[in-house]
């Protein structure tokens, strides 16, 4: 009786270990179109998948941390291999053993010519395999992966290693099509050193594995096609700990308790987000807190978002990041930009939902004070570029670049705003929801969501004319419909920046404002100002003691664009430890414009930290260091 019962649970249990038994039955994979008009060709990819497209990627890698490599088989599963000779993948400095169809038959393949980040076409004689096995190694230098030392995790024990796709960078370690609008399916399988913990961007199939020589494998699947740039990794020493029935966190041990607390308030999150725009449809939503040189705030890798910890301020004040990554579970990884050139279909319509979740779960005057925040942002982008210029608009023709994230971002948002203030909030979420409803797991761009709008929302010519819908989408500047921020949001912290820039009046309120008032605060103080003031603000705010990161970049910002000496100290030390872009690019920038007195300190300082930075932050600080003009 006994073994009969076993033997009855043998498959499930099988299918819970992750092992298939090769004659059970599949499901059969979801496979999602591909756009075929010339404004979704992306340019940054070599993929044809007219001729021959990826429609499953398996992955069975070994984490090399001595070697800081990945190494193992990537086998790509074909749809319509039809007429095809070739396969055409991404691939930026793999190193490819060999290349053989299922039944271990060696396949021909050439790589092209590499250009810059885009990386080289890998092309692959197919004869009319629809399975292509590639053994491969990504090289130590893979843009991709960052490697940290132990010094560089909160636990000082351990190695850790993460992943960031996201644009083209997941062709540094995945040899695939690497292009948002070529959606795939995929499953892995990763063999890493004991006692380190791995996670994706997929749900975990079963416990790992024990492979009983200091090693242990463990599995993951993405049964839902997702854009490759969205396939991510993290291995550490990790703890999880849950939050609600679908959400939880991990983290490193000495960071779980914080981290946790901080973002305590994500199930409910999650519940304001169905709510608004309809179902979760990824299943679990997890994160990783990871160590402060992840180069972003965050990123919305599914079932598995990877945050910065310098988001934790220890008063969930800067969660609006938790926000924004998890609306990408809509905007951005249900319905994705097939085009790098039209990112403003995630990141604006992400910032839009994101500040709904935001007043969902702080209320109104958190939601409208972030608002005013992302305008003002808007205003500084337009004064500094032009209200003329062409990376002031929301899509971006190919070849040319944005004016940066406060158009991508926080104008794609205004323009949501600026519908939903005029058709009312009821018909928009309607509309909004719509758009998710019919695109997902879809690729779309800037012409889709426009005729989109016209059809659905405006319902007229003279109505999407009224509503300027073709200016939004595809002119520079601010059409003058925006919706204006409310000038009440900040009322009492304009006027007591204004008392100290005309007095010197130290802000009594100060330390009962909330980390968005002391943001407009200090992104407000006169640009100029002597060491005597900077020390007496420091005094008297605790600038420099301040547990809130963005609080205290901005101090830092201000301090180095003074010259403001006793400041340097700080910086570095904030500048050794955080590899956010956000943060460390400007500050860089600010000391390279402080000429004869900024370079030299600027140039020791990141000949100090440049190693410890993910080459996405490697990379804009170069760029910064080599504008700068060579040292008088
Ligand atoms: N998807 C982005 C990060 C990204 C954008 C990576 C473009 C590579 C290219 C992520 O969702 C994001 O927007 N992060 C922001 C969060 C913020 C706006 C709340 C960040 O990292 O600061
Ligand atoms: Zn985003």
């Amino acid at each position: 009786m006994r073994s009969i019962l076993k033997l009855a649970a043998l498959p499930a249990l099988l299918l819970l270990a992750g092992c298939v038994p090769p004659d059970t039955v599949q499901p059969p994979r979801m496979i999602a179109p591909v756009l075929t008009t010339s404004d979704a060709v992306d340019t940054s990819s070599y993929a044809q998948p007219q001729e021959a497209r990826v429609a499953h990627v398996a992955l069975d890698l070994e984490l090399d941390f001595a070697q800081q490599s990945v190494r193992g088989t990537a086998t790509l599963d074909l749809s319509v291999p039809g007429k095809a000779g070739e396969l055409v993948l991404d691939s930026d400095g793999l190193l490819i053993d060999r290349i053989t169809d299922a039944s271990g038959r060696k396949l021909a393949w050439r790589l092209g010519e590499a250009q810059g980040e885009k990386g080289a076409p890998l092309i692959v004689d197919l004869g009319h395999t629809p399975r292509v096995i590639i053994h491969y190694a990504a090289n130590p230098q893979a843009s991709a992966l960052q490697w940290l030392s132990p010094e560089q995790t909160a636990g000082k024990q351990h190695k850790f290693l993460f992943s960031q796709g996201q644009a083209i960078l997941n062709r540094s370690w995945i040899p695939t099509q690497d292009s948002p609008g070529i959606r795939q399916t995929w499953e892995a399988r990763i063999v890493a050193p004991k006692p380190l913990d791995v996670v994706m961007s997929g749900i975990m199939q079963g416990e790992p594995e024990d492979l009983g020589d200091g090693r242990r494998a463990f599995r993951f699947a993405m049964d839902k096609p997702v854009a490759p740039y969205l396939i991510a990794i993290a291995a550490g020493d990790i703890d999880f700990r849950a939050i609600g029935p679908r959400t939880g966190v991990w983290a490193e041990p000495a960071m779980l308790d914080a981290a946790h607390a901080e973002v305590i308030e994500t199930e409910a999150m999650v519940e304001a987000a169905e709510a608004l725009y309809g179902p979760y449809r990824w299943g679990r939503y997890d994160m990783i807190v990871l160590p402060p040189a992840f180069p972003y705030g965050g990123m919305e890798n599914p079932v598995m978002t990877f945050l910065t910890p310098t988001f934790i301020a220890g008063d969930r004040s800067l969660t609006g990041l938790v926000a924004h990554e998890l609306a990408h579970s809509w905007s951005g990884n249900l319905v994705t930009n097939a085009v790098w050139g039209d990112s403003w279909l995630n990141e604006g319509v992400t910032s839009y939902f994101e500040n709904r979740i935001v007043e969902e779960i702080y209320g109104a005057k958190r939601a409208r004070q972030e608002v005013a925040l992302d305008y003002m942002a808007i205003m500084e982008t337009l004064a500094e570029v032009g209200a003329d210029a062409p990376g002031t608009a929301l899509h971006q023709p190919d070849g040319t670049e944005s004016a940066g994230s406060a158009i991508i971002y926080n104008k794609g948002a205004a323009f949501l705003r600026t519908l939903e203030q005029q058709v009312g909030r009821e018909r928009f979420d309607a509309w909004l929801r719509q758009w998710f409803d019919k695109h997902a797991f879809q690729p779309a761009t800037s012409a889709m969501i426009y005729e989109d709008l016209k059809l659905n929302l405006a319902g007229s010519e003279a109505e999407a004319e009224r509503l300027r819908l073709h200016e939004w989408i595809y002119a520079p500047g601010l059409p003058e419909n925006v919706a204006k921020p409310d000038p009440a949001a900040f009322a009492a912290i304009d006027a007591a920046t204004l008392a100290y820039a005309q007095h010197g009046t130290i802000p009594a309120g100060w330390a009962g404002w909330v980390s968005a008032e002391r943001q407009r605060f200090l992104q407000n103080l006169p640009q100029t100002l002597a060491a005597e003031d900077l020390a007496r603000l420091d005094a008297a705010l605790g600038l420099s003691a301040s547990g809130n990161n963005e609080e205290l970049f901005l101090w830092l910002d201000l301090a180095l664009a003074n010259r403001y000496e006793p400041a340097v100290p700080l910086a570095e030390r904030f500048l050794a430890e955080v590899g956010r872009t956000k943060f460390v690019r400007p500050l860089f920038a600010t000391l390279i414009g402080e000429g004869d007195w900024g370079r030299p300190i600027a140039r020791r300082i990141y000949a100090g930290t440049r190693a410890g930075y993910h080459t996405v932050t490697q990379r804009a600080v170069d760029r910064v260091m080599q504008e700068a003009p060579p040292p008088s």
